[in-house]
């Protein structure tokens, strides 16, 4: 049984990782420091080391007691208006943590690595759909951070024996079928669990800005993943390495996305929605969206939860942690 170390498996998408790798009979141990996670979403069994991936002997403790076999990183910071305002503590945690991450790879012999980056690494693509060799010209701090995370990840490879793949998305929602994990964040700041809070009476309506944007209903087309299909990629990525297959970076979209009306549409499905309309929010392109061609070619993946199952799974998700 292959074990296997999660950085920041205490975290959102994380802990569903966890959850599918013990599904998939893998051996889990999790480091992270609870900046963000929650001890409640490791599952009992798995053993949390409490650290942070900036203090070496943090690594150094779990991957000295932990024989393991390949690493998974989740552990960052997320807020892009955050990064601007801090773009020292960004590149700290994104850049300096990984560096750290990877001399204990190489210190302790462990060669594979699967790392969680975003689509925020390719900036504004020009036709609003992101492919894996577009050009990468980030716009904010975490996007820079985990650009930079990205390449020192591809010239430690070229030095040293480890292999990689890198996953780059963009917007992760809904939550475990069986509620076990979810989003859990005193800030909300992702549409899908806005959008539920809105629905179970915890706020207000939600606004919808701009309505005259080139798409087929006017509102702006984005990508959302299931959090399950997600993890379920990362665990073929994670075989695609102990396979002995070569360092790959791979999208993971939907390749089509939903606009925002289709979003507040799905959710009226389930229960009452009410929106108000607002102008166009500066820097919003019309549509943002990732190609999963590679991920179909390289894994065999592709999304299969829709989304009436995103947004009903947050929704369920949510009703647990009523306010
Ligand atoms: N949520 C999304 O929609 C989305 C989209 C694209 C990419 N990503 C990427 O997915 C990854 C996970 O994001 P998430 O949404 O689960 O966020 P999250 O905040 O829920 O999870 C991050 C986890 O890492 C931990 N952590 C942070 N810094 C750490 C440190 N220095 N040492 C140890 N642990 C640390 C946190 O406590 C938390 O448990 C991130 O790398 C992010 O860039 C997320």
């Amino acid at each position: 049984m292959k074990k296997v170390l999660v950085i920041g498996g205490a975290g959102y998408i994380g802990s569903h990782v966890v959850l599918e790798l013990l599904d998939q009979n893998f051996e889990v141990v999790v480091l992270d420091n609870l900046s963000t996670g929650h001890k409640e979403l490791v599952p009992k069994g798995v053993k949390l080391y409490v650290g942070d991936i900036t203090n070496y002997d943090d690594l150094k403790e779990v991957f000295k007691t932990e024989k393991v076999d390949a690493v998974m990183d989740f552990a960052a910071k997320i807020v892009v208006p955050e990064s601007v305002k801090e773009p020292l503590s960004y590149y700290h945690n994104n850049l300096e943590g990984v560096r750290l991450i990877l001399e204990a790879m190489v210190e302790f012999g462990v060669k594979h690595l699967v790392f969680s980056s975003t689509a925020a690494v390719y900036g504004e693509p020009e036709n609003g759909v992101c492919q894996e060799d577009d050009l990468k010209i980030p716009i904010n701090p975490y996007g820079e951070s985990k650009l930079a995370a990205e390449n020192l990840i591809k010239w430690s490879s070229k030095a040293y024996d480890l292999d990689y793949v890198i996953f780059r998305y963009f917007n992760v929602a809904g939550a475990d079928s069986r509620l076990r994990s979810g989003l859990i964040s005193d800030k909300l700041t992702h549409i899908v669990p806005i959008i539920t809070e809105s629905m179970l009476g915890y706020r207000g309506p939600i606004s919808v800005f701009g309505f005259d944007y080139p798409t087929p209903d006017g509102t702006c087309i984005r990508d959302y993943i299931h959090v399950t299909d997600l993890a379920i990629a990362h665990i073929e990525g994670l075989k695609y390495l102990l396979n002995g297959n070569k360092s790959a970076e791979i999208n993971l979209g939907s390749n089509a996305g939903y606009s925002v009306l289709e979003l507040v549409n799905e959710a009226n499905t389930i229960s009452k929605l009410s929106y108000t309309k607002g102008p166009r929010r500066e820097g919003d392109p019309a549509v943002l969206i990732a190609s999963n061609k590679r991920a179909k070619k390289l894994l065999n993946w592709e999304p299969t939860r829709n989304l009436k199952e995103i947004i009903k799974s947050d929704y369920e998700f949510r009703k647990t942690r009523k306010k």
